[in-house]
């Protein structure tokens, strides 16, 4: 049986929605809150699936507290060869759609860097955003949601971004 983690950043609560349907979904044991209840990046290495949100800042960036152990996997040679990657995360593709829920780019590119599968790309076409680096080949690299200007599409997108993870985890 596959082990997963759920580790999410997030201020307002927004991406939390997010981690706390997979973490009903999927049964997992719970929620790591990255500012609360990460140490050390070798936790991530404890799962075979991984589930990472975060919320999107400044210009396009991550939420604080993955800055560290982003630089950690990085610049440490961190491998995550034979893991499975998927990305979550809120943004406001109004207000900030010259960057939208652009984090999840930036994660991406480490995650898979390091040498994680990601899983869980989603259609861009539903979403109305000038930019994102989360667009990666035609398609957003992981759930996208928009609480501020579009609430009433995230619980179908959470809905059927689960049913598409179940079916590409084959779980
Ligand atoms: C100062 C500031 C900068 C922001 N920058 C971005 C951004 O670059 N891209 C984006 O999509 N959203 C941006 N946002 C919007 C947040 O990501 C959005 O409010 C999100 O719902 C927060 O999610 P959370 O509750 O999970 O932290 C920004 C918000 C603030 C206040």
């Amino acid at each position: 049986m596959l082990k997963i983690g759920i580790f999410c950043a997030s201020a307002g609560g927004n991406s939390l929605k997010i981690a706390e349907a997979l973490n009903e979904a999927f049964e997992t044991d719970d929620i790591i809150n990255m500012e609360e209840d990460f140490d050390e990046v070798a936790q991530l290495l404890e799962y075979d699936v991984l589930f990472i949100g975060s919320s999107t800042w400044g210009q396009g960036d991550v939420h604080h507290s993955w800055v560290d152990p982003l630089f950690e996997i990085t610049f440490e040679d961190i491998d995550l060869n034979g893991k499975t990657v998927a990305f979550f995360g809120a943004g406001d593709s109004q207000k900030h759609g010259e960057h939208f829920c652009s984090a999840l780019g930036k994660l991406y590119k480490i995650f898979t860097n390091a040498g994680a599968k990601a899983v869980g790309f989603m259609p861009k076409e539903e979403y109305n955003y000038d930019f994102s680096l989360a667009e990666i080949d035609g398609k957003l690299c992981g759930l996208a949601i928009d609480e501020h200007n579009e609430s009433q599409k995230t619980d179908v997108r959470i809905e059927q971004w689960i049913e598409q993870l179940n079916q590409e985890l084959r779980l």
